[in-house]
């Protein structure tokens, strides 16, 4: 994701938008997560570390977290914009999560965001990364769900076709690399192959509801784009170019400037405990 030349936003941009965007939607994730002050939570591929913020009020006082990604570049972006974090103890650690430097549980809370889209045998990662947390800690596991996005007053077929072709794409693995957009639905089966018991699942709607911030406009273009990029290869011309005007802001079409315009998506979060 964002390290195709098509994109037109690096990978923290992307991360950055995404978050600013969904931040009402994922603030009130965090405050759902149980955790409690004191709590060591291992945030594993925490890229630019946008959820510390937030996981370090809810373990405070006496909290710790580490950040632990395979890119010391979003790792440094991590540091820089956390560093101003009073509420708890912060480390960050480059490393493999396949290969993390734990030779004993450490972790009371496990959490990964949107990460397990990109792995094509996520039962075993999550079995390997359930070592690393202690009896009765909890794993805590948010991605997303794309075959649900709804962007209206596009046709309904239009988007239908469109979200249909990119589970194709998904599916024949068309994107250079393993990608499911679909995991959400999939976390209760995965945590239940993995053997973690007592699981809760909520599926949060994340809806957007015209006139639109300049910000929303923004993560709404860069969703339309990465969804056609997506779709392109099994959709007609027609249907490509029928997308594109809608989505131009030069076009009589355009949807994101018409009253009413409305953008639907969900996200999933499963929590189980080892
Ligand atoms: C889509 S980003 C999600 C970042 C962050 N969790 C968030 O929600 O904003 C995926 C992250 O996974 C990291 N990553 C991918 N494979 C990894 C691996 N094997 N070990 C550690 N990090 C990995 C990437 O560097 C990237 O930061």
């Amino acid at each position: 994701m964002g390290k195709d030349s098509s994109y037109f936003l690096t990978e923290a941009e992307w991360l950055t938008l995404h978050h600013q965007a969904l931040s009402r939607e994922r603030r009130q994730m965090v405050e759902d997560f149980p955790l409690q002050p004191g709590d060591r939570v291992l945030d594993v591929a925490c890229g630019n570390g946008l959820w510390e913020p937030w996981l370090a009020e809810r373990v405070a006082p006496g909290g710790q977290i580490i950040g632990v990604d395979l890119s010391p570049a979003l790792l440094s972006l991590a540091r820089e914009q956390n560093k101003e974090c009073a509420e708890a103890v912060l480390h960050w650690i480059a490393a493999d999560l396949q290969a993390l430097p734990f030779s004993s549980p450490w972790a009371d809370v496990l959490f990964c965001a949107n990460t397990f889209q990109y792995f094509p045998q996520p039962v075993e990662v999550l079995q390997k990364l359930s070592q690393i947390v202690r009896r009765g800690g909890r794993i805590i596991i948010k991605d997303v769900d794309v075959a649900h996005i709804t962007f209206s007053p596009l046709p309904v077929d239009l988007v239908e076709r469109t979200v249909l072709a990119g589970i194709q794409a998904a599916q024949e693995q068309k994107v250079g690399h393993y990608h499911d957009p679909f995991v959400g639905r999939k976390l209760p089966q995965i945590f239940a192959q993995a053997g973690i018991r007592h699981l809760q699942t909520r599926t949060y709607g994340v809806q957007k509801v015209a006139p639109f911030t300049p910000l929303e406009t923004q993560f709404l273009q860069t969703i339309a784009k990465v969804v056609i990029d997506y779709a392109r290869e099994y959709l007609t011309a027609q249907d490509r170019t029928a997308w594109q005007r809608y989505f131009d802001p030069h076009s009589p079409q355009y949807v994101l400037h018409q009253p009413g315009a409305y953008f639907y998506t969900v996200e999933v979060v499963t929590i189980g405990q080892v």
